[in-house]
């Protein structure tokens, strides 16, 4: 994996934007060369402001070839406000001409987070006829405790190798989740991090900190065998990172 890169922008707005420059530019390359795009999208708050640029400045992208998966969700109702699948909906979906079969939420109406886990395994495993799922692009954010998706500090799910989907549990409500796994995230052909403010500095710093790969800084581990790594940092969150701070 070459080195991540790291973009600078003066705030939110500004990396959101050229994220969504990059992610336009990936997803024409993908349906070009591929017929098909897959794109994994964060949940959180972050990621609004380029679910909406995505929404609202790029006409012409190839939604009807496109495929949209979230990298972890909350076991909550898809209408809970807590739902990073109603996030995603009222932020982007909701203004595209995406097919709703090409858009993959997590069945949070079974039973238990396990159960729906097992269901996006299962989808994972037909989607990508059984091969380890390789997402064109896959959005990711920083939790202050340098969590991603829901992959957790020092949680059993850094540890499933032969998993594509688990339940996790997160430290705040709403606890039950479920992730995508670490093989299926460094599996990706390009992988990005939307970061900002100066609440997301010590995250950062482990994640970029060393030795690298620590579990109490599952961003570290986040490290793509033959993919992209680039980070998109405001220069609030940036600031603690001397070698690149306004760049
Ligand atoms: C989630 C996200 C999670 C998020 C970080 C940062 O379900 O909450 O997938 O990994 O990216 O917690 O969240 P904010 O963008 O709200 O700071």
């Amino acid at each position: 994996m070459i080195d991540p890169s790291v973009r600078v922008l003066p705030n939110l707005e500004g990396a959101a934007n050229a994220l969504a420059a990059t992610v336009a530019t990936s997803i024409h390359e993908a349906a070009e060369r591929r017929g098909r795009v897959t794109l994994v999208f964060s949940g959180g708050s972050t990621p609004r402001p380029l679910h909406r640029a995505l929404a609202s400045d790029y006409e012409d992208l190839p939604w009807t070839a496109t495929h949209v998966f979230l990298g972890d969700e909350r076991h909550v109702p898809r209408d809970s406000p807590h739902s990073n699948y109603a996030m995603l909906s009222e932020t982007l979906l909701d203004h595209v001409r995406i097919a709703p079969e090409n858009v993959h939420p997590w069945a949070t109406d079974l039973p238990r987070p396990e159960d729906t886990a097992d269901a996006m395994e299962l989808l994972l495993k037909e989607f990508f006829e059984g091969r380890l799922p390789r997402f064109d692009v896959i959005i990711l954010g920083i939790g202050d405790d340098g969590h991603t998706a829901s992959l957790f500090p020092n949680s059993p799910a850094l540890n499933v190798p032969d998993r594509l989907a688990v339940a996790a549990r997160a430290p705040d409500e709403p606890r039950e989740r479920m992730t995508l796994t670490l093989p299926v995230i460094n599996n990706a052909r390009a992988v990005h991090f939307l970061v900002a403010g100066a609440a997301k500095r010590h995250a950062l710093q482990c994640a970029f900190g060393s030795p690298k790969g620590m579990q109490s800084c599952p961003a570290s581990l986040v490290n793509p065998t033959d993919g992209s790594l680039t980070w998109w940092l405001d220069e609030e969150a940036a600031a603690i990172l001397p070698d690149v701070a306004g760049q």
